[in-house]
């Protein structure tokens, strides 16, 4: 298990965005190495808990090994999960749920994990090393149009033909052979237009991105996670999301907006607006930590049942 730290990034802004009470019940959606749970657990008092979720089972391991915390647990499982878990140990209401989005340090840092364009590893990205779908699976076995529809829709690559074209010659010239790190990153900047691939340091990113999010299928993670999050929230209670990336960014908003929407049209004449959310809206925060790179793309959004 690599034990390596992960440095939380707007860890003291999204806590404070959550509203502790001391006795309340917090859900963190992302254990990772526990920066948030930990931190939380700190917080409240020994009536209030903190339950964690995380798919990795090296996450799972560092919680069982160092977690001092009594009012603490944690849940192996996909965070979309989140309402059925929790109903299996009881709990129907809870007072603030937080996701921290993305992969932790750990995960990229260990090359056997085959998330980073820096190694040369068999391109894996499981974040749940049961789950079957690989993204040397992917790559191998995908049709022309579910790779191009990957790109475009998790790239935001208009017209990834070359891209896609290239990866399935290399199957046809390398027939059983696996995709290593190295080859991707090679497939990719031979397919990317000249002026993105000499205008960027790692021009390969967001291709690596899209993968690991269609490995893990984390777009439809996010949505059906928060649309049952929010059937759990007692009065008052909030969730916080922090979002990597301008797609899950977009994603949060858009159903932070639907669900705070008044219940009745304009039109109907009644007094006060009726809401069952109130999005709660805060100053863009730069994280002190400038040096971690994860930090430039973080933002928080955050919402309160009414
Ligand atoms: C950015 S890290 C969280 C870091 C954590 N806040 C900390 O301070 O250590 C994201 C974690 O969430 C987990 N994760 C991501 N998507 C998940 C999902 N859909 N279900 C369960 N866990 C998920 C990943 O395995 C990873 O450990």
């Amino acid at each position: 298990m690599s034990n390596k730290l992960h440095i939380p990034v707007l860890l003291d802004e999204s806590i404070d965005s959550l509203n502790l009470k001391d006795d309340g019940i917090y859900i963190d959606c992302t254990f990772g190495r526990g920066g948030h749970t930990f931190k939380i657990a700190s917080m409240i008092s020994s009536k209030g808990k903190v339950i964690a979720f995380d798919r990795d089972k090296e996450a799972i391991d560092f919680f069982n090994e160092n977690n001092k915390f009594k009012n603490c647990s944690i849940i192996k499982s996909n965070f979309s999960e989140i309402v059925k878990k929790l109903n299996e140990i009881g709990i129907e209401k809870v007072d603030g749920i937080i996701y921290d989005l993305g992969i932790s340090s750990p995960q990229i840092d260990n090359k056997e994990r085959g998330f980073s364009y820096l190694s040369d590893n068999i391109v894996d990205m499981r974040m749940d090393q049961q789950q079957e779908k690989t993204a040397n699976f992917i790559l191998k076995n995908y049709k022309y149009d579910e790779l191009f529809q990957m790109f475009r829709n998790y790239a935001n690559d208009k017209n990834p033909i070359r891209l896609c074209n290239r990866i399935i010659q290399f199957r046809e010239n390398n027939s059983n052979n696996d995709f290593f790190t190295n080859d991707l990153v090679k497939i990719i900047r031979e397919s990317i237009d000249r002026k993105i691939l000499y205008s960027k340091k790692y021009p390969e990113k967001k291709y690596f991105q899209a993968i690991r999010m269609e490995v893990n299928n984390e777009v439809n993670e996010i949505i059906m996670s928060l649309n049952s999050a929010t059937s759990i929230l007692n009065k008052n209670g909030r969730i916080v999301v922090i979002t990597f990336n301008s797609l899950e960014d977009k994603i949060v908003k858009d159903i932070f907006a639907e669900k705070s929407k008044n219940l009745f049209p304009k039109e109907v004449p009644i007094k006060d607006n009726l809401k069952n959310f109130n999005v709660i809206n805060k100053k863009k925060i730069r994280d002190d930590f400038d040096s971690n790179s994860r930090s430039k793309s973080a933002r928080i959004r955050c919402i309160e049942r009414c």
